[in-house]
């Protein structure tokens, strides 16, 4: 009896620690990612489903031991289960990481990242198998440079121009920017890197961004502002889902169940991992029971917080168990999990050709009175600012380091042109006196543009017997954190006006042509010069090839081919989100405790209602009197293509277009199924004079 009980006493110790040394011995696999859950401590859980805080971001500065300094995040490992910490890195245009690395493996290194065009460029190529390209680049960078999921891309809708974001973005039309952000996620995924399409929802505008309440009805969001992220998520899968910083019918998108269950998970059948936009902290238990998974970029005080709530009985710990599974999900698909070697050496040059050809293919030629192409050799009066300095891309989150930038002066004179040497040597001195701000922040995010240059009319007139014709470029930029301005941003500043009727009266009267080509991430108003030149080259901000490409457009080494993914208004308050936009906001982005909302919220400030419903871009036009200055899908050619009439099959999901080219150069041409909206589109291939294709596009019902 004795020693029976002995022996039970014995197994009744034993057990408890046996199971322990079991539990130790769990490392995480593809395949046993419950167990490893189950084998959690209530702070691992916690710790897992928090980021390891900005340490990475700022480790290129700073210095410090990271995968990849500069990358915006980061999550947390746990050693004793197998668990590495995952790397997180923006942004649209390309990888935003340090182009240098600190210690002495690294010495001699660089990791430059390539700098591809902005989002509205991509979407204005129409071209999925190119932005898919993109991607791909983009995704080989991030594995090569330690990267394991790119936050990418930014697919908010253009629902206001002066959003100041919208260079990351699409399009105002969401089956367009559906289908661009699948094309860009499937070609990041290519590589096994994960992509993140963001900002889930409605993050229109950045006045006032981590507090300001969208406001939009149901319906409305449903067929604008989250049909672009549902079309996403069903045709790419992307491994990752940011949410917003905004409020959204009065609760903040991180902490929406609604939005991050109900529609992205039960509806759309979504099972990828939702992660926070990068604000450390906030209620982060209602987070993780809302749906989110990641909170980034994380700090301790969160897990903590997280383990006092399920401990005080105020979150249910099942909600940690979920999210912790879906870290472990994402964790398990990655090159870091997998112990992938990067080699640090991507194909630049390679990636650098991509990057050319989709500025090439999203340019819009949105006039052209027998100026263009440029005739070989040309004598090019250069005007403007960004001809010297162009603006590659936009400032934030967004920007890249890239390796080099290519300007258009330079762009001009590799294609044999010659450009007037006593304007080039102005402006360069001018950008001497006004360097690019050297500061942390300049580092991280990019800096503004150099200031413009007066131009007076006698220096425009000593240019003229020189010249063959003037090329004017006007460059604007924009980055995440605040808003473009109606005056001298969306409106041509005084100067410029003045500059567009000097040069196009004194060369035009002599007979010579006037070109503008516009570096800007957003839409500006063009009806009341446009008239007085007799060319205009939408060239966005083209990324690092920049002045390569918008070279090659003019002298019609390529053939003009992208459409416009959004309209350009003739007048700013045309537009009937003007209303409920803010076009002068100069105030901080402020983010305040959501318990102390202000006693009198301000219109547009503190929330914005989306009260033009449908009214976004085109669908406007299409039922008004008001004309735009240039419409949705506008764009012109060097060459004329024919399409017929499209033949739909008999559910109406298939239309058929054939499409000829009837000139004299090759050219691309888009098949758009407008039915009354957008509905689906094809691009052909190059066709050569007399050459025809017959394209078959799905439609979206
Ligand atoms: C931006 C995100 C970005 C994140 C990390 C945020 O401010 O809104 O788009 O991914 O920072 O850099």
């Amino acid at each position: 009896m004795r020693s029976s009980h002995i022996f039970t006493a014995l197994i009744a110790i034993a057990i408890p620690s046996f199971t322990l040394l079991a539990q130790d011995k769990v490392r995480l696999t593809p395949d046993n990612i419950d167990e490893v859950v189950a084998s959690m401590t209530l702070r691992e859980k916690a710790t897992i489903v928090v980021g390891g805080g900005y340490g990475s971001m700022l480790a290129g500065v700073f210095g410090g031991d990271y995968q990849a300094p500069g990358a915006a995040g980061m999550t947390r490992g746990i050693e004793r289960l197998g668990i590495p910490a995952i790397v997180l890195s923006d942004g649209p245009a390309g990888v935003r990481i340090e182009p240098e690395r600190k210690g002495k493996e690294n010495k001699g290194k660089t990791f430059y990242c390539t700098g591809f065009p902005i989002g509205s460029m991509l979407a204005c190529t129409w071209n999925t198998a190119l932005v898919e390209e993109v991607g791909a680049a983009i995704g080989d960078e991030a594995l090569e440079y330690g990267v394991d999921v790119m936050l990418a891309p930014g697919m908010n809708l253009h629902r206001n121009p002066l959003c100041g974001r919208n260079f990351e973005y699409f399009s105002e039309d969401p089956v367009l920017s559906g289908k661009i952000a699948a094309a860009y996620v499937n070609g990041v995924q290519s590589k096994g890197v994960g992509a993140c399409v963001k900002h889930f929802a409605a993050n229109n505008q950045e006045s006032n961004r981590f507090m300001n309440d969208s406001q939009v009805d149901t319906l409305v969001l449903r067929k604008l502002y989250l049909k672009n992220f549902e079309i996403a998520i069903k045709e790419s899968n992307p491994w990752t889902v940011m949410a917003s910083y905004n409020r959204l019918n009065g609760i903040h998108t991180q902490m929406d169940p609604w939005l991050l269950t109900t529609v992205l998970r039960d509806e759309w059948g979504y099972e990828g991992l939702v992660m926070t936009d990068w604000v450390a902290k906030r209620d982060t238990d209602k987070q993780v029971a809302a749906g989110d998974d990641l909170m980034e970029p994380g700090t301790k005080s969160q897990i903590n917080e997280l383990v006092r709530a399920v401990k005080k009985g105020e979150m249910d710990e099942r909600y940690l168990d979920i999210s912790a599974k879906r870290v472990l999900e994402l964790v398990v698909k990655t090159p870091t999990y997998k112990g992938y070697e990067t080699s640090g050496a991507p194909d630049l040059e390679a990636h650098a050709k991509v990057a050319r050809t989709a500025a090439e293919e999203g340019m819009v030629l949105l006039r052209n009175v027998d100026a263009l192409p440029l005739r070989p050799n040309c004598r090019v009066a250069l005007f403007g600012m960004a001809s010297y300095s162009i603006l590659p891309g936009g400032t934030g989150s967004g920007h890249v380091h890239r390796p080099y930038v290519v300007d258009l002066a330079d762009g001009l004179k590799l294609s044999g042109h010659y450009v007037d040497e006593s304007l080039a040597e102005a402006y360069l001195d001018h950008l001497k006196k006004h360097p690019a701000k050297n500061t942390l922040m300049t580092r991280m995010f990019g800096a503004p543009a150099a200031p413009e240059m007066s131009v007076s009319r006698a220096m425009v007139e000593a240019s003229v017997a020189e010249s063959d014709l003037a090329v004017l470029t006007i460059g604007r930029q924009a980055g995440e954190g605040g808003d473009r301005k109606l005056e001298d941003d969306f409106l041509l500043t005084d100067d410029e006006q003045k500059l567009i009727s000097d040069i196009s009266d004194l060369y035009h009267a002599v007979g010579k042509k006037v070109v503008v080509v516009l570096n800007i991430g957003g839409v500006i108003e063009t009806a009341s010069w446009k008239d007085k030149v007799d060319a205009i080259l939408l060239a966005w901000q083209p990324g690092q090839e920049g002045g390569n490409a918008i070279a090659d457009a003019l002298s019609g080494f390529v053939n003009p081919c992208g459409k416009l993914a959004m309209s350009f208004p003739v007048n700013y308050f045309d537009l009937p989100s003007s209303a409920n936009y803010p076009y002068d906001y100069h105030g901080p982005n402020t983010m305040v405790d959501i318990k102390r909302l202000p006693e009198k919220p301000k219109s547009t400030i503190d929330y914005t209602v989306y009260k033009e419903g449908m009214d976004v871009g085109y669908r406007y036009y299409l039922h008004s009197d008001v004309e735009p200055s240039y419409p949705f899908g506008y764009g012109l050619s060097y060459t004329s293509l024919e399409q017929t009439e499209p033949q739909f099959s008999a559910d109406g999901l298939r239309a058929t277009v054939t499409v000829k080219n009837v000139g004299d150069v090759p050219g691309k041409e888009v098949v758009m199924i407008m039915a009354p909206y957008l509905r689906g589109f094809a691009k052909t291939a190059l066709l050569q004079p007399g050459e025809s294709q017959t394209l078959t596009v799905e439609c979206a019902e």
